[in-house]
């Protein structure tokens, strides 16, 4: 189980002055600008779940990670992971976690892979059997042997990343924190980086906590949901609840009357106003209608009585739309707290 309880980061930053002069001064000035990177954020993540930790650039997903996984203290307020406070026990909290920042390596820069696993074997104290199926698991998935003994650093950023994925996953912890885990990651290996977490989630009841913006990651791995904004939790739930908050809704429909399709489309927006209606090239025809003023029973009701349907179908909202819809909404200023320290 992890906890935050009102959690705060705040970072100070020196005012800088522009020009060389500036520079020289700031260096004397106490004048700082505080940054309110996490602000009073409380959640609960139960033990043995998967959730996406969604925000735009900026929103402090990274700096709670940080927290949760011990490398930044809080401002204040605290988080438990399995009821250790993480920045206070780091070695018992390594142990219990696997923690990937796509952002920044964790591996060793100047040290080959097989030799930096030889050594995380030893910190660790894997038994024998698991580091091998470990390995084989790697080897099969993440191609991990082609890799040899160039150093991390001379690594591509796909390559690192399959060593950092790999590394995360070698103790079989309880808990993984994947900041980022597949930038630069093509499509077979982001698939491959799926199957690996959800495997150990179903056979070792690993909880996963993954912040992506790819949101095809979060589909794929993720059944919950955090969401922040500007450093706080506007939503909590499962992946189905956050996708219920769509304004909007669609059907999708193919007709054999005939109709040509801006007729048709104008004949939809205009028989129900606040829809919107967009025929593709293949004479389909998407309609997309506010959920706060139609129900799907309407909208089709209208399309069967105006028009020879073929087929039709209903996609399920996307998570794009409802993010973009939080996002939008968080694109004005006004988080970063000014003040003087
Ligand atoms: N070490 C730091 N010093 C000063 N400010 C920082 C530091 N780390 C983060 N910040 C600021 O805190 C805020 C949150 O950053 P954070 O990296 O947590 O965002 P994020 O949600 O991970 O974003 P992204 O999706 O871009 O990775 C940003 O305004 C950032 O500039
Ligand atoms: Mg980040």
């Amino acid at each position: 189980m992890i906890v935050a309880e009102r959690l705060v980061k705040e970072f100070r930053l020196a005012e800088r002055e522009p020009g060389l002069l500036g520079s020289l001064r700031t260096l004397f000035t106490r004048e700082y600008r505080v940054v309110r990177a996490v602000d009073d954020v409380s959640f609960e993540i139960p033990a043995g779940t998967k959730t996406a930790y969604i925000g735009a650039n900026g929103a402090g997903k990274s700096t709670t990670i940080k927290m949760l996984t011990g490398i930044m203290t809080p401002t204040s307020g605290r988080c438990l992971v399995a009821g250790l406070e993480p920045y206070r026990h780091r070695q018992r909290n390594a142990r219990a976690i696997g923690v990937v920042f796509g952002q920044r390596s964790q591996l060793w820069w100047d040290l080959s892979v097989p030799d930096s696993f030889r050594i995380l074997r030893r910190i660790y104290d894997i038994p024998e059997p698991v580091y091998r199926r470990n390995l084989t698991l790697f080897r099969d998935l993440l191609d991990i042997d082609a890799l040899g003994t160039t150093p991390v650093r001379q690594l591509s950023l796909g390559q690192r990343m399959r060593a950092e994925i790999a590394a995360s996953l070698l103790h079989d912890p309880a808990v993984l924190f994947w900041d980022e885990p597949t930038i630069g990651l093509d499509m077979v290996l982001k698939d491959a980086v799926r199957q690996l977490v959800n495997r150990a989630h179903r056979e070792l009841g690993t909880t996963v906590v993954l912040t992506s913006h790819d949101i095809a990651d979060i589909a794929a791995i993720c059944d919950d949901a955090l969401v922040v904004d500007h450093g706080r939790v506007v939503h909590q739930g499962t992946l189905t609840d956050l996708l219920r908050t769509a304004d909007h809704r669609s059907v999708v429909f193919d007709h054999r009357d005939g109709t040509a399709p801006e007729t048709a489309r104008q004949r939809i927006e205009a028989g129900l106003p606040g829809v919107r209606a967009t025929p593709d090239d293949r004479g389909r025809i998407r309609v997309d209608y506010p959920t706060g003023r139609y129900t799907s029973r309407e909208v089709l009701a209208f399309l069967l009585d105006r028009f020879d349907l073929a087929d039709w179908y209903a996609p399920e909202p996307g998570l794009e739309d409802v993010l973009r819809k939080i996002y939008g909404r968080s694109r004005t200023p006004g988080t970063a707290h000014e003040g003087a320290a």
